[in-house]
């Protein structure tokens, strides 16, 4: 098995599409978050992409952006045809230090194609897409995955689970909720402690950590060796720096809103490195207006922004709100 990076904390950033870019993953790794991952990546999109992108000389990560500040840092990909992820592994490995697959999306777009938590369903398919990957590839492959399709079986991730540790899968990450679920009731951390108990392999819990209280208590719950944080980190960097105080000290500092003006300002000075959109920024700034006191009169006025200045002049002026 590929020997994975070592983490400087036992909290991760999630991968969530349209939310973890380059600015925002920098930005949550400077906050103390120990691994960051990409968004969700189509292997078809990576293999049609290299093939562009060669011709003009360059490299994938002018699709795939990311800054060596952010290591380790995981591309997550997803798809279903094997020969075609083996093909899309081998173009990002040089760049990543780990290849997650994903195995969660309930998306009705990606589970059409048999992708995404659509496999949960596939373990033959699985076993022989985890096998090709992990003896095609150097680097370690890890795998994220929701509990299973239907409320009436919670419980597909664990055939999935033991064949991926058989296979040679480096870690596990359990989103413990259904497809069915989306992103409804509550996930059910009792499934995370009965996957720690199946596999010897580092298991990551993820679902509903709002708190640094939330994230030791998943800790403590499940006996995970790492816990991820998605939701409660959009607009909200400083969760990790939180639960990792909060894990060594019993104690957490409290953010102020300057921090979040601050955090956001800096996110747009990031962001002028990468190709993220003015429509990607105002995903980012609504979300920063979370506890910010003016925040409907706020959102109201990132609605009108056209460019990251904009942006910047309404944050730094928040005051007027
Ligand atoms: C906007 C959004 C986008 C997401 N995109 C992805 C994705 O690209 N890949 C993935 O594995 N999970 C994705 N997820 C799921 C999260 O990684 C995570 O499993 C889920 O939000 C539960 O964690 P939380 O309760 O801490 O938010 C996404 C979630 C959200 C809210």
């Amino acid at each position: 098995m590929r020997k994975l990076a070592k983490f400087s904390s036992k909290v991760f950033l999630a991968p969530m599409a349209g939310i973890t870019d380059p600015a925002f993953r920098l930005l949550c790794k400077e906050e103390g978050a120990g691994l960051v991952t990409t968004e969700l990546t189509s292997i078809h999109a990576i293999v049609a992409k290299e093939k562009q992108l060669s011709q003009e000389n360059k490299a994938i990560t002018q699709f795939v952006e990311y800054s060596e500040k952010e290591r380790p840092i995981a591309i997550q990909l997803f798809g279903n045809d094997i020969d075609l992820a083996v093909r899309a592994a081998k173009i990002v490995e040089p760049y990543f230090d780990i290849i997650d697959f994903n195995m969660g999306c309930p998306a009705p777009h990606i589970t059409q194609q048999e992708a995404g938590a659509a496999l949960l369903q596939k373990p033959v398919h699985v076993k022989e897409l985890f096998a090709r990957l992990v003896t095609s590839i150097d680097k370690p492959v890890t795998l994220k995955v929701r509990a299973g399709i239907k409320s009436d079986n919670p419980h597909l991730y664990r055939d999935i689970a033991k064949i991926a540790e058989d296979c040679g899968i480096a870690m596990i990450t359990l989103h413990a909720r259904t497809l069915e679920q989306g992103y409804s009731g509550t996930a059910d951390w009792k499934l995370i402690a009965d996957l720690k108990s199946r596999v010897t392999i580092p298991v990551v819990g993820n679902g509903d950590i709002k708190t640094p209280e939330d994230a030791k208590r998943m800790m403590d719950e499940t006996g995970c060796d790492y816990v991820m944080i998605g939701r409660a980190a959009m607009g909200n960097p400083q969760i990790f720096l939180q639960c990792n105080e909060y894990i060594t000290s019993g104690r957490y500092t409290q953010i102020t809103v300057q921090d979040k003006v601050k955090s956001f300002l800096q996110y747009l000075a990031y962001a002028r490195d990468y190709a993220i959109s003015p429509a990607a920024i105002k995903v980012q700034a609504m979300q920063f207006t979370k506890g910010i006191p003016g925040a409907p009169d706020l959102r109201r006025k990132i609605s009108a922004c056209r460019s990251g200045e904009e942006f910047r002049e309404l944050f730094t002026h928040h005051d007027d709100v």
